[in-house]
């Protein structure tokens, strides 16, 4: 898929106050500084459409941008950020489990996990949770350009390993990617492509 237009709408904290558009829309979640922004930036070939920090928690709004003016791509703030206050904290989960759970035009959320590191409590927890919600994900491998190959494909075979031995029957959709190196754009393109393809067949052909 080309990206022609790539266009921020707005930020905000309140599900309900986001874009009321019936256009297919993707999330981006995951620990603060694993790469959402980043990864943002680099499928839309935007240097700095999404704001990225090498300090972690940068990002503390739902933010909503507009991709060749038919679909959304949502950037939100990273999880277990240990310097957030507890009322902080609180607040910021509250708004995003709302968004998770209220959002209609939602049709897949990307969850991403740093390739380097061994498969971490919160990430397992959450993708349990998305499934327990019947919330859709795949995950993105985030930050392949630290490892060599064979590295990346022994982490890969580890972490399915861990999936399967948690409530996993198969392993998730998963890409392998480089914001710095863009590896995995055309795949997650690709990927989101078909997922709008079938949206818009399926809006096509309904009642209403
Ligand atoms: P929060 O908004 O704080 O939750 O973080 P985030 O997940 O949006 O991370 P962000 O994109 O801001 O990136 C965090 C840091 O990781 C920055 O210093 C990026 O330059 C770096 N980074 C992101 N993606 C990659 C990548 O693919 N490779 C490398 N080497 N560094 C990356
Ligand atoms: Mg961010």
């Amino acid at each position: 898929m080309k990206i022609k237009s790539a266009d921020f709408v707005m930020s905000n904290s309140d599900v309900a106050k986001c874009p009321n558009e019936p256009l297919p829309e993707y999330a981006f979640i995951g620990r603060s500084n694993v790469g959402k922004s980043s990864l943002i930036n680099m499928l839309t070939n935007r240097k700095s459409l999404a704001k990225t920090s090498g300090r972690p928690g940068k990002t503390q709004l739902i933010n909503h941008f507009k991709i060749n003016e038919n679909w959304f791509l949502v950037d939100l703030p990273g999880y277990g950020y240990a310097k957030v206050s507890k009322k902080d904290k609180n607040t910021f989960q509250k708004y995003i489990t709302n968004y998770f759970l209220q959002r209609e035009q939602l049709v897949c959320s990307f969850v991403l996990v740093d390739i380097r590191h061994e498969p971490q409590k919160i990430d397992l927890d959450f993708m349990q949770w998305m499934g327990e919600n019947g919330i859709p994900f795949a995950i993105i491998f985030t930050k392949a350009d630290k490892l060599k190959p064979q590295v990346i494909n022994k982490h890969i075979q580890h972490y399915s390993e861990k999936l399967l031995a948690s409530v996993w029957e198969e392993v998730p959709q998963y890409f392998i990617t480089s914001s710095s190196k863009k590896i995995g754009q055309e795949e997650v393109l690709g990927y989101i492509d078909s997922i709008n393809q079938n949206f818009f067949e399926a809006t096509k052909n309904s009642p209403i």
